[in-house]
């Protein structure tokens, strides 16, 4: 799913800067059957907290979303191919990666999620995420950019584009969703150290 020269560069850049933002990094058929499978699926109000403290917060987070398993036939594939990313980063980088957990999301026109890391630094979770996008011919106006806030450096917006991909190490770095003027599509997957889930959502900031 991925080629070799990507993973080499999500390798460099995650080694340099803690995060990596890569245009058409990924097969558009494989991206168009992702979508098309996303569209068709139900998905719920996603949560923010953790174990026993979750909930629907649609002032802090206002996606929908669905987990990823081998029963759908295009998120199978997914899951496949973040687990060949998986073992060329352990490979790469000594990562010690050891499972990986992933969801579609649903970005209704207007929703959002406000500036949050993914895991709590030393909870030993979540190690490396990475977000994909499912949105054909999305320009700059129809907003709802990702925005990394690497520290010490300048915000960066990524336009939700089919194709691109973005991974970052998870404790470290801070980002939101911008409100989109259209639907807007993703998938938001993490690598974790072990499998000492701590609960399927994201702490709040
Ligand atoms: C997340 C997240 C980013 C996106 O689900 O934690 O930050 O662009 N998603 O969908
Ligand atoms: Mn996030």
């Amino acid at each position: 799913m991925i080629s070799e020269a990507v993973i080499d560069r999500i390798a460099d850049d995650i080694v340099s800067q803690g995060y990596c933002v890569y245009r058409d990094a990924l097969p558009l058929e494989l991206m168009r059957a992702l979508a098309h499978e996303a569209q068709q699926l139900e998905m719920t109000p996603a949560r923010i907290g953790r174990g026993g403290d979750q909930a629907v917060a649609p002032d802090r987070r206002s996606d929908s979303i669905h987990w990823i398993d081998d029963s759908l036939p295009a998120g199978k594939q997914w899951l496949a191919g973040c687990d060949d990313l998986r073992l060329s980063l352990n490979r790469s980088l000594a990562a010690g990666l050891f499972s990986f957990e992933s969801h579609y999301a649903r970005y209704a026109e207007g929703a959002f999620y406000e500036r949050h890391v993914d895991a709590f630094r030393g909870d030993a979770n979540r190690k490396l995420s990475l977000v994909a996008y499912l949105n054909e011919e999305w320009v700059d106006q129809d907003e709802g950019q990702l925005v990394l806030y690497p520290e010490g450096a300048d915000p960066i917006a990524v336009n939700p584009a089919m194709g691109t991909l973005v991974v970052f190490l998870s404790e470290e770095l801070a980002h939101e969703v911008k409100p989109a003027r259209r639907e807007r599509l993703s998938i938001a997957g993490w690598f974790r150290l072990n499998q000492s889930h701590s609960g399927r959502a994201d702490p709040p900031s």
